[in-house]
């Protein structure tokens, strides 16, 4: 004898269970940070770049995991041309500067764009974060893609992240990306480490300085959404430039000013 009614228990048998991702670790590390922004072009993988190699110089072991499937930037900006090897199970990371890298540039041609459905790259990200050999790191930096897409959803659900340090220049415009990632990443409980103003101001010759793209809008942002601020990096053509080059300005110009606030962030 049941005395629950017919209509309910019908529905209970079909009752969607809410969907239970399994939170995967990425073996090998003991943390994963992401660097995202939801905006592009704002320094995300010049920052990820430069907190993996200033990490590397306060002793930690680290890699880095460039997760932008369509626009990656680690075979440039760390002057990797050659492909990584595989044992038909795992993929072995490229060891330059003492870091761990993986990239899909690694195994694509760097000119050829990448024409993926988001399945695909939903599987790409779960190759590079389950079948890569990444041996006894503490870190891995994930440099993420621009936007709130498939990857941040696959890394945000899937696999278990230790935190998110948003990277923005001071404009509305890329603070209004900003706001859209934070809500994202609380919405889906990944923890935000905190926010970067990059690119804050210039200074010129002349000493002055120039707030080219407005003033206080990431530190205001972080307020607003009571995430702490890190602090900022100012512009300095030498940045780009040892980018371009493939050595990132911490391993190839350690000495250099904005070399040295690299290392604070590390530090934090
Ligand atoms: N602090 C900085 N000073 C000068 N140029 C910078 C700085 N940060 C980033 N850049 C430059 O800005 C451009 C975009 O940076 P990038 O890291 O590729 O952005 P994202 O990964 O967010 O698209 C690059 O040309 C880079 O060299
Ligand atoms: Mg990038």
């Amino acid at each position: 004898m049941t005395d629950k009614k017919p209509e309910l228990s019908a529905a209970m048998k079909n009752k969607v269970e809410p969907k239970v991702f399994k939170k995967n670790p990425i073996i090998g590390t003991k943390f994963t940070i992401a660097i995202s922004s939801a905006k592009g072009g704002v320094g995300k993988s010049t920052f990820a770049t430069n907190l993996a190699l200033a990490l590397k110089k306060i002793g930690c072991k680290v890699g880095l995991l460039d997760a932008d499937i369509y626009g990656p930037s680690i075979p440039k900006m760390f002057g990797i041309t050659e492909k990584p090897k595989s044992d038909g199970q795992k993929l072995e990371p490229i060891i330059k500067y003492d870091i761990q890298c993986m990239s899909i540039g690694f195994l694509a041609d760097q000119q050829t764009p990448m024409i993926w459905r988001g399945p695909m790259v939903t599987s790409a990200i779960k190759t590079f974060t389950q079948k890569v050999n990444w041996k006894n790191l503490d870190f891995i930096i994930v440099d993420m893609p621009p936007g709130t897409g498939d990857t941040q959803l696959t890394f945000s659900q899937e696999i278990k992240m230790d935190g998110a340090i948003i990277v923005s220049t001071p404009q509305e415009i890329a603070l209004l990306d900003v706001k859209r990632g934070i809500k994202m990443f609380d919405k889906l409980k990944v923890k935000i480490i905190g926010l970067v103003d990059n690119m804050s101001h210039f200074v010129g010759d002349d000493g002055k300085k120039y707030s080219i793209f407005g003033e206080g809008g990431v530190k205001k942002t972080a307020n607003e959404f009571q995430k702490e601020f890190l602090g900022e990096i100012q512009i300095d053509p030498e940045v780009g430039k040892q980018s371009d080059l493939g050595s990132p300005i911490v391993e190839s110009l350690p000495e250099n000013n904005i070399s040295k606030v690299y290392i604070e962030f590390a530090k934090k």
